[in-house]
């Protein structure tokens, strides 16, 4: 298994392009079953959980050619089965269910099984489906799902579930009848897909509240369309030009999509303006702590929860760290402490007392957000940082090193 090095102490400065949104591209592609002929998108990034979902596409007889522009054609569908050894390696498979059952009328999907930063349950993703009409078992670790054609209904989900809501709304726009999402997610993400989704001929009002509705239409057509730009890499470039007084141009972002992650960073001290094609993050040579809340969007992200506190571990006082969406996203907290930091645990809150250094060290990435936040403290730390099992990080960070090389670290990749 390949180890990422770093040798820390640089202070990163210059230009880095921020790539497709991964969380985008997963629902964006998988949007092509519902239509029949070739759909063309662009800005698609180049991560192992796209591979994944191609490789799941291209199972189901769906052709599926290139990389960054991606051309889809799903007009032959011969297989309606997600296979166990595909989506245990990438949870948001479950969004395949619902286009499956709109399109095709069954759909036979492995369970995806526990993840490191939490149970992770689709509960909700089935029982809105059923609410439409689905029958579905679970059988042998697979849920299997049928409907002659589904039907519009109310749907409130019990929690904001982004792939959720992006499922029920990709089903819905095939489905006979009106669909309405009740505390439906408000994440940009859900908003890129409906995009795609309207251009394809659906009718969608409301994406981007927490109220949609879908009046279902008998077919879709295929469509041309941008994947935005990854929010979630842009803010870890910005929390990395924090670290490191550094000076950084984060261009291709979404500034619009970032306001929570920029007003959190500027009361950490960093200077962080607007800039043609982008943003300006100038970091502070002091860190100022601060108390940090994960919410769905357009709350602080609860992706780059992991991220900041790698930031407070070298704030100038103590800060709290509220995680509400995972129940167990600190898996990052003991590599850290690892590397010198001062984190104590107490439930879904986590104290960070600002130490004066970090200390490189062997360490091990758990999750894919918390490989990054080793990253991060490996950027600032005094001495060396290796980094094993980084095909965490790989699944959503394009060329990661390369960009953060490009931007003057030390970091490297051995392969394994
Ligand atoms: C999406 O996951 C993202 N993944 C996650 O990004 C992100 O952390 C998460 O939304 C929250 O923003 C993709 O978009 C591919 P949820 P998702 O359903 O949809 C509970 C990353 O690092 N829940 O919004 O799986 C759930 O357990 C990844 O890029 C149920 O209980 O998250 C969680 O506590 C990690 N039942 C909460 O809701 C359900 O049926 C929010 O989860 C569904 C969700």
């Amino acid at each position: 298994m390949d180890k990422i090095i770093i040798h820390g102490g640089k202070r990163l400065e210059g230009d880095v392009r921020i790539s497709g949104a991964k969380n985008a591209a997963l629902p964006v592609i998988t949007s092509s079953l519902l239509t029949d002929g070739w759909n063309t998108f662009h800005n698609v990034p180049d991560l192992a959980d796209v591979r994944t979902i191609k490789r799941l596409l291209t199972g189901f007889g769906v052709k599926v050619e290139g990389g960054k522009t991606l051309r889809i054609n799903a007009g032959e569908i011969t297989s309606c089965e997600a296979p166990y050894d595909l989506v245990r390696t990438m949870r948001a498979s479950i969004l395949v269910l619902g286009s499956l059952v709109a399109r095709m009328g069954r759909a036979r999907v492995s369970l995806p099984g526990g993840c490191a930063i939490g149970a992770r349950p689709v509960n909700l993703h089935l029982k809105a489906l059923q609410a439409m009409g689905a029958e579905i078992d679970l059988k042998d670790g697979y849920v299997e799902a049928r409907a002659s054609r589904l039907k519009g209904a109310t749907i409130c989900f019990d929690i904001s579930t982004v792939t959720g809501t992006e499922n029920i709304m990709m089903a819905a726009s095939l489905a006979e009848g009106a669909t309405v999402l009740e505390n439906a997610a408000r994440e940009p993400e859900v908003v890129n897909l409906a995009d795609v989704l309207k251009g394809m001929g659906a009718k969608i009002s409301g994406a981007g509240t927490d109220v949609i509705k879908i009046e279902g239409v008998e077919t879709l057509r295929p469509v041309e369309a941008d994947i935005i730009p990854d929010r979630i890499e842009a803010g870890t470039y910005m929390i990395a030009a924090g670290l490191t007084g550094g000076d950084v141009n984060i261009l291709g972002c979404r500034p619009d999509h970032l306001d929570a992650v920029t007003t959190k960073l500027k009361e950490t001290g960093m200077k962080i303006t607007p800039i043609d094609g982008g943003l300006r993050v100038v970091g502070n040579r002091s860190i100022t702590s601060v108390d940090v809340k994960t919410l769905p969007y357009p709350g602080f992200p609860t992706d780059l929860q992991a991220q900041i506190m790698a930031l407070m571990s070298m704030g100038g006082r103590s800060s709290i760290i509220k995680e509400t969406v995972f129940e167990n996203r600190f898996m990052h907290v003991n590599e850290l402490i690892r590397m010198g930091a001062d984190i104590t645990v107490d439930g879904n809150s986590a104290i960070v007392r600002g130490v004066s250094t970090l200390r490189g060290a062997p360490v091990m990435a758990t999750d894919l957000r918390a490989s990054a936040s080793l990253i991060l403290a490996g950027l600032v730390a005094e001495g060396t940082t290796e980094i094993s099992r980084v095909y965490h990080m790989d699944r959503g960070y394009e060329h990661i090193e390369e960009k953060f090389s490009f931007l003057g670290a030390d970091i490297g990749r051995i392969k394994g």
